[in-house]
């Protein structure tokens, strides 16, 4: 798995619509090989400027969307994002609406995530001879959140961001029915995707501070005066989301040129693992 980049601290993963940035300077590609196979696509390696930080790019589902959520290889995107040094990732998803309030076209900030995958997805890599149990019970990385939220001001066409939420990832690859739909909002989700488990779980294994932005594309199916979700009106939404998403990150990499000050945001939460291996060390 050899890369000569050692130096990349933020990575940004990019959903459903989001298969590339604007305005950067791509100054590398790779494509390694991890011990749990190769990422969804080639990482791109990019700068706002030349003497800006270097970030990392990757679309989860691949640039020609090739990999459903079941099957993104989310193992092998962290291992590859980790080996490049990356402490802290900014995830952008597409979720449906389970709140009046989120509008799609809305961004939202989770704190909170509920699992309704079906055990299907390998979400661990403490599963070959040494377990560990990670601390998951705050699934997201405040500080990256608070980071995110600071830019709200270059959000466009009303587009609001909802904090402190909660997203319910189910597995996909249909839509939920009206009574799941339902059932999530009487559980307290706010928003539905296919996607925060298990990269956010593997995140907090490899030790990377990890942010999920949802971008809001449709009310799912539990508001009997819409027609329900399809992916015509997701898609025709991203297109529409992906400009406030762009504008958002560039926001954000502006900021961080200033390292030094962002200390916290880019060390992430190294070192959270360090009690959280069972198997005794020979
Ligand atoms: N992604 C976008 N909209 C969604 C929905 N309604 N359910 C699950 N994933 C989604």
């Amino acid at each position: 798995m050899a890369t000569s980049h050692t130096d990349v601290h933020l990575a940004i993963i990019g959903g459903s619509g989001l298969y590339k940035l604007d305005g950067l300077t791509v100054v590398d590609e790779v494509y390694p090989e991890t011990p749990w196979g190769y990422p969804s696509d080639k990482i791109l390696i990019a700068q706002t400027a030349p003497s800006a930080p270097k970030i990392a790019f990757l679309a989860r589902h691949g640039h020609q969307h090739q990999h459903s959520p079941t099957k993104v290889p989310s193992r092998a995107n962290m291992a590859a994002l980790k080996h490049l040094g990356v402490n802290a990732i900014i995830a952008f998803s597409a979720v449906g609406s389970l709140r009046e309030e989120i509008r799609p076209g809305d961004f939202v900030l989770p704190t909170q995530i509920i699992d309704r995958t079906k055990g299907v997805r390998p979400d661990t890599f403490f599963d070959n001879g040494i377990l560990a149990h990670a601390s998951f019970a705050n699934p997201f990385y405040a500080p990256l959140g608070d980071l995110v939220a600071s830019h709200v001001h270059v959000l466009e066409n009303d587009c609001r961001l909802h904090r402190d939420k909660t997203v319910v990832t189910i597995e996909g690859p249909a839509f939920s029915t009206r009574a799941e739909s339902n059932l999530y909002r009487s559980w307290g989700c706010d928003v539905v995707n296919m996607t925060a488990i298990p990269e956010a779980k593997l995140a907090c294994e490899a030790e990377i501070a990890y942010q999920m932005v949802c971008m809001s594309t449709d009310y799912d199916c539990w508001r009997e005066s819409e027609e329900p979700v399809t992916v015509q009106a997701v898609m025709s939404a991203m297109g529409r989301n992906a400009v406030n998403a762009k504008r958002l990150i560039q926001a954000v990499l502006d900021t961080l040129i200033d390292v030094e000050k962002h200390q916290e945001v880019l060390q992430g939460i190294k070192g959270t693992m360090q009690y959280a291996i069972m198997t005794p060390k020979h």
